[in-house]
């Protein structure tokens, strides 16, 4: 496998059967939307990364919701999660016990590794041409994110280990400020510890994350940012003060594609 792609489904925010977020989006309509879309792409998708704020509230109910949205995808497409602020990693898991799809453990071309459970959802899957290394910046009823040191311990003998350069991260909160004050009052909290690991071993070459509700292109420690857009709605620019208020742009998901000869790219695809 010289190639991957790797589509990356942000901020879905899925409610109840029949309920709307904040009472006027219909985030689940939203995101049977997407995958309407992504059924009919006409490239290889190696793995589908919902990267976070995958439902509401955090309740059973809702991840329960999510798993039968994610039934229409075509199921060759293997589908993985980040844990996102909005998120409830034991509701999570009483409701997705094996997040690792069996599509990718039955795989001969991926290995899977994962740090223990306290240490949140982290874990490493490596396509071979790059490993996808995806962090667990969640903490617990707080908006904000950090990463803990038990996963920056794990994240330092992943990236150790590595015998690619060409890895691409993944977490919820951006490392890098988005301008917008009220989501940077959220911001993660610790980008700097991230930072001097990734600088220690630079064989990260993508950085990918959600939260903000914006598309975003940025760089942290000489690393390409992209910030995934909702499907669901997004933010403005700027926002100033404590107003969190959407506007009405087009949502969208980004393609991330890694080819040999070029590196990483990343495509914004808006959602009709
Ligand atoms: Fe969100």
């Amino acid at each position: 496998m010289d190639e991957l792609c790797i589509v990356q489904i942000s901020d879905t925010h899925v409610c109840p059967p029949g309920q709307l977020l904040k009472n006027k989006f219909d985030s689940n309509h939203a995101l049977e939307r997407a995958i309407n879309q992504l059924n009919i792409e006409e490239y290889k998708i190696d793995c589908l990364l919902l990267s976070g704020d995958m439902v509401e509230r955090g309740t059973q109910e809702e991840y329960s919701h999510l798993k039968q949205i994610l039934k229409r995808l075509n199921q060759n497409i293997p589908v993985l999660f980040c844990l996102g602020n909005h998120d409830d990693m034991e509701s999570f898991f009483q409701v997705f016990p094996n997040y690792f799809p069996d599509l990718l453990k039955e795989s001969s071309a991926v290995i899977l590794s994962c740090s223990d459970k306290e240490s949140g959802l982290n874990y490493c899957i490596d396509f071979h041409v790059a490993k996808l290394i995806v962090l667990d910046s969640s903490i617990k009823e707080t908006g904000w994110g950090e990463v803990s040191k038990s996963t920056l311990d794990w994240l330092e003998k992943i990236l150790s280990d590595s015998a690619t350069d060409t890895n691409i991260l993944a977490l919820h909160h951006p490392p890098v400020p988005s301008l917008s004050q009220v989501m940077d009052t959220i911001a993660l909290k610790n980008p700097e510890d991230l930072e001097d690991l990734l600088l220690s071993y630079r064989n990260v070459r993508l950085i990918v994350c959600g939260h903000v509700h914006r598309t975003i292109f940025s760089s942290f420690a000489g690393i390409q940012v992209a910030f995934c857009p909702s499907v669901v709605f997004q933010y403005p620019i700027y926002m100033t003060g404590d107003r969190k208020t959407p506007t009405n742009e087009q949502p969208g998901f980004h393609v991330h594609k890694y080819v040999k000869e070029i590196g990483w790219s990343t495509h914004l695809r808006l959602i009709a």
